[in-house]
C-alpha cells in the first residue's frame, strides 16, 4: 500500500472514500494531522451513541470504543494488569515460552514462523494474564480473525454466527469463574462487574474479547512483520546479531517500518469540521492510515529504509492520545524476546520464497502476512 499512501500524502492528505459498507468517509494519511485526529476529542470512538446501542456487536462494549467518562472507567479497570512494572516482571517467562517453542523445532531446518512461533507466543502470555484455558487457543484464532475482518466480504456472512459462538462461550467461561474466582485478570473483572458498580455484564464481555481479540491480532504480525523486514534487509539482520543491545532500537523501527496495525479503528466527527481545508460534515468516520503516518518523509527522513539504527521516532504504530495502546509495554516485551531468541538459536535464518509469493492478510485494520516459512540454517 506504500505507494499510494505517498501520492495521497502528496496530493490528497484528507482523502473522501466510500468504505465498503457504502457509507462515506475520510482517510488521514499525514504524520501532523494523524495526531491532531487521535487526539481531537471532537472525533469520537462511542459507536453506540452514532448507529444507536442496538445495532451494535457485544464488542464495541469496551473502552476501544468509548468516550470519556466510560473510557477512563472501563482503561481503569484494567490498567492495573498491564504497568510497564508488571509486564516486566514476566520477561523470564516469556522467555522460557520462546526457548520451548524453538525446542520443539527440534534437528528440522525449517518452519513455518508465523503458526509456530510468533502466533503461539502472544496467546500464550494473554491466555496466561486472562486465565483461559490455552487448549481453547485454535477457537480463539478463528472468532478473532473473523471479527477483524468483518470489513472483507468473504467473512461477513460468518461473522454473525462466529460472533455468537465466541459470545456463548464467554459467557459460559464467565459462569464457571463466578463460582471458584482466582487471581487471574478475568476473576478481578468478574468481581468488579458482581459489585454492581463498576462495569455491566455487556462490558465484561466486551472488555474481554477486546484483550483476547488484541492478544491474537497484533503481536503475531509485530514478531512477523518484524522478522520479515530483517530478512528482507540481510545487513540489518547481521548488524542485530552483530549487536544484540540494539534489539529495542530494532523493534521501535519494525513497528515504524511495517506496523501491525495499518489503520486506526474509526472515529466519526461530533460536529462539523473544517480540517486542512476539507469540510468533515457532523457524523462522518474518520479514520487515521497509521502505517502511512509512519512512513512520512515530513516526520522520518528518508521514511522508507528500514534502518534500527534511527534514533527514537515517536511512531504512531500503537495510535495516541487517550486510546494509546494498553498493551505497548507487553507487546514491546513480546516482540524483544521472540526477535531476540530467534536470532540467537538461527543467526542463518533465511526466507525460504521469495517475498512476493507470501500472502497477506484480508482487510484493513491489521497487516500482516499468513505465513512465512523460514530456512533456519
Ligand atoms: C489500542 C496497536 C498489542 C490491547 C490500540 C490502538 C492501536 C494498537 C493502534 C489504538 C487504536 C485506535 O486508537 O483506534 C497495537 C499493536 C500491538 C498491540 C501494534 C502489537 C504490536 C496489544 C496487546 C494488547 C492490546 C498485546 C493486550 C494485552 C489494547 C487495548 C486498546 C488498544 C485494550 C484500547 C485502549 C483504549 O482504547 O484506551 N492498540 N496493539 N494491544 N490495544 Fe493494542
Amino acid at each position: 500500500p506504500y505507494p499510494v499512501y505517498e501520492k495521497l500524502r502528496e496530493t490528497d492528505p484528507v482523502f473522501k472514500v466510500m468504505f465498503p459498507h457504502g457509507e462515506f468517509g475520510w482517510i488521514i494519511t499525514r504524520y501532523e494531522d494523524a495526531v491532531e485526529v487521535l487526539k481531537d476529542p471532537r472525533f469520537s470512538k462511542d459507536v453506540a451513541k452514532r448507529y444507536g446501542p442496538e445495532n451494535q456487536s457485544i464488542f464495541v462494549n469496551n473502552m476501544l470504543f468509548s468516550d470519556p467518562p466510560d473510557h477512563r472507567r472501563l482503561r481503569g479497570l484494567v490498567q492495573k494488569a498491564f504497568t510497564p512494572k508488571l509486564v516486566a516482571d514476566m520477561r523470564s517467562h516469556i522467555q522460557e515460552i520462546a526457548d520451548d517453542l524453538l525446542n520443539n523445532i527440534g534437528s528440522r531446518d525449517k518452519m513455518n514462523l508465523i503458526d509456530e512461533y510468533a502466533f503461539p507466543l502472544p496467546i500464550i502470555v494473554i491466555s496466561e494474564i486472562l486465565g483461559v484455558p490455552l487448549e481453547d487457543q485454535d477457537k480463539f484464532r478463528l472468532w478473532s480473525n473473523y471479527i477483524i475482518d468483518a470489513s472483507n466480504s468473504d467473512h461477513a456472512e460468518m461473522f454473525e454466527q462466529h460472533a455468537r459462538e465466541f459470545t456463548e462461550y464467554l459467557t459460559a467461561w464467565f459462569a464457571k469463574v463466578r463460582e471458584n474466582p482466582g487471581k487471574d485478570l478475568i476473576s478481578q473483572l468478574v468481581i468488579a462487574e458482581e459489585s454492581g458498580q463498576q462495569l455491566t455484564e455487556n462490558e465484561l464481555l466486551g472488555v474481554v474479547s477486546l484483550l483476547i481479540i488484541a492478544g491474537h491480532e497484533t503481536t503475531v504480525n509485530l514478531i512477523g512483520n518484524g522478522v520479515l523486514a530483517l530478512l528482507e534487509h540481510p545487513e540489518q539482520r547481521d548488524l542485530l546479531i552483530q549487536q544484540p543491545e540494539l534489539i529495542h532500537n530494532a523493534i521501535e523501527e519494525m513497528l515504524r517500518y511495517n506496523g501491525p496495525v495499518e489503520f486506526s479503528t474509526s472515529r466519526w466527527a461530533l460536529e462539523d469540521i473544517e480540517f486542512r481545508g476539507q469540510n468533515i460534515a457532523k457524523g462522518e468516520l474518520v479514520i487515521v492510515a497509521l502505517d502511512s503516518a509512519n512512513r512520512d518523509d515530513a516526520k522520518f527522513k528518508d521514511a522508507d529504509v528500514f534502518d534500527i539504527t534511527r534514533e527514537k521516532s515517536s511512531h504512531l504504530a500503537f495510535g495516541t492520545g487517550i486510546h494509546l495502546c494498553l498493551g505497548a509495554p507487553l507487546a514491546r516485551l513480546e516482540g524483544e524476546i521472540a526477535i531476540h531468541t530467534l536470532l540467537a538459536r538461527f543467526p542463518e535464518i533465511q526466507l525460504q520464497t521469495d517475498v512476493t509469493q507470501l500472502e497477506w492478510r484480508p482487510g484493513m485494520i491489521v497487516r500482516g502476512v499468513k505465513e512465512i516459512p523460514v530456512q533456519l540454517k
